[in-house]
């Protein structure tokens, strides 16, 4: 993981990270699971098989939750509590939800402020649960690396430093 950290006009922290291998983009998800607080919302987009999932298992490994973070056919959203008294994770896969109006069927509002909440598939959908939030967006290379585009919206974020030049390749 490489790249740059730049503040743009407005509210919002962007960053770019280059993840080489599936490990490199779970030492990504651990550098994330560093800076979660509970009560954050992280969006995850990109296309099947970008490493969302895998992204998860980083961030699971690091806030040291409960249980292996997979991707279940059946289950929308998961809930991983902590080991080491931090937030639970609550994993949600929005891939087979219609829109923003079914993501509210599933309560995450009420996980929310103690948990970090991942939302893969996201994108579109799972804005509206936070006016702050980080916003993931993968993109696969056909030599299998991955780019990631890395986005903090809202006052929460702002002067924190998002993994970028000082991580890893
Ligand atoms: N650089 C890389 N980063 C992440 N995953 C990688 C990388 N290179 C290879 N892989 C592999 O690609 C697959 C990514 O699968 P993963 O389930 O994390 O994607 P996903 O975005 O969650 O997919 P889905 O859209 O089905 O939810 C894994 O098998 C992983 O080992
Ligand atoms: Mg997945």
């Amino acid at each position: 993981m490489t790249d740059a950290t730049a503040t743009t006009p407005g509210a919002s922290t962007v960053a770019e990270v280059t993840a080489a291998t599936d490990d490199a983009m779970r030492a990504l998800g651990r550098d994330l699971a560093a800076l979660a607080r509970p009560g954050d919302l992280l969006i995850l987009s990109g296309p099947l098989g970008a490493g969302k999932t895998t992204l998860t298992q980083g961030l699971g490994e690091g806030l040291g939750v409960r249980g292996s973070v997979t991707s279940p056919t059946f289950v929308i959203s998961r809930i991983h509590p902590s080991l080491v008294g931090g937030p639970a994770l609550v994993h949600v896969d929005a891939y087979r939800l219609g829109g923003p109006e079914e993501i509210d069927d599933i309560d995450l509002d009420m996980t929310l402020p103690d948990s970090v909440t991942v939302v893969e598939w996201g994108e579109g959908v799972a804005e509206g649960l936070s006016d702050e939030r980080l916003e993931i967006r993968l993109e696969r290379h056909p030599d299998d690396t991955r780019t990631v585009h890395l986005r903090a919206v809202g006052a929460r974020w702002t002067g924190i430093d998002l993994p970028g030049p000082a991580g890893r390749g």
